[in-house]
């Protein structure tokens, strides 16, 4: 069994959204929101398919423009069990740095909202490794799980982030030709700190690059770390499986 820990699937994404869901038959793929529109429909999707668990969260993207009806239509879902996260959220200078101090209180208000409901969090950080790791260190419980999607640091900071028991989610990202030091991460690292995640549509791995990523093509993420560590295809997925399932409590 497989577990994407990490993908869209909003309509506004696919318009064979079912047929993708169907790639997925005996898998499991954790959806995340990517704007605060997406609630709703990351509900249902759950509600509809099985093998389909939800996070939701306000992306640093909407710090500026988030509403407090947001953040309470949040609240109100995470009672629900098969919302299993709070996420993606986090920090994102690249986008922008001119309301870092907006991102951060969304970002602290959002792990208090884990902290309360017993979630995990799930963390999207672009150009801000450092700020991330200080309000993490500094707000999250020490029982909330957490997961760093879409890993981009280096290997000092993966290090550093594991110690908090975060673990890294590794994509599509790790087989892209010239990518140097998500490899060394991988290769280094213990594999009992990675999940998989495709953060389908995008990030598409080789050999399909160009093409619009979906869930399914996570069998190359785990080929990819198969190959690097030397170990079968068949233990990466048990591993990575274990480690997702614990890390976010899914009532299989
Ligand atoms: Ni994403």
């Amino acid at each position: 069994m497989m577990i994407d820990t990490h993908c869209h699937l909003s309509d506004e994404d696919y318009d064979n959204k079912e047929e993708i869901i169907k790639h997925m038959e005996d898998n499991i793929m954790i959806v995340s929101t990517a704007s605060p529109k997406d609630i709703n429909e990351v509900v249902n999707l759950c509600k509809k398919h099985k093998n389909i668990y939800g996070t939701i969260g306000i992306h640093p993207e909407f710090a500026d423009t988030y509403t407090n009806e947001d953040l309470k239509n949040i609240e109100k879902y995470l009672t629900y069990s098969k919302i299993v996260g709070i996420g993606e959220i986090g920090l994102d200078y690249h986008y922008t740095k001119e309301n870092k101090e907006k991102q951060k209180e969304l970002f602290i208000k959002q792990i208090k909202l884990a902290n309360k409901y017993k979630k995990t969090i799930v963390i999207h950080s672009r150009d801000a490794i450092e700020d991330t790791y200080n309000i993490v260190k500094q707000y999250k419980n020490k029982d909330i799980k957490c997961n760093m999607h879409c890993f981009s640091g280096s290997l000092e900071m993966a290090e550093r982030f594991i110690k908090l028991g975060v673990t890294l989610g590794i994509g599509g990202v790790l087989t892209f030709k010239n990518e140097k030091k998500l490899k060394e991460i991988v290769t280094t690292l213990d594999i009992h700190n990675f999940v998989l995640e495709t953060d389908s549509p995008y990030l598409t791995p080789e050999p399909l690059r160009g093409h619009k990523n979906e869930p399914v093509n996570i069998k190359y993420i785990a080929a990819k770390i198969s190959q690097l560590k030397g170990i079968s295809y068949a233990k990466v997925l048990e591993i990575t499986t274990q480690t997702a399932h614990r890390q976010f409590d899914l009532k299989l």
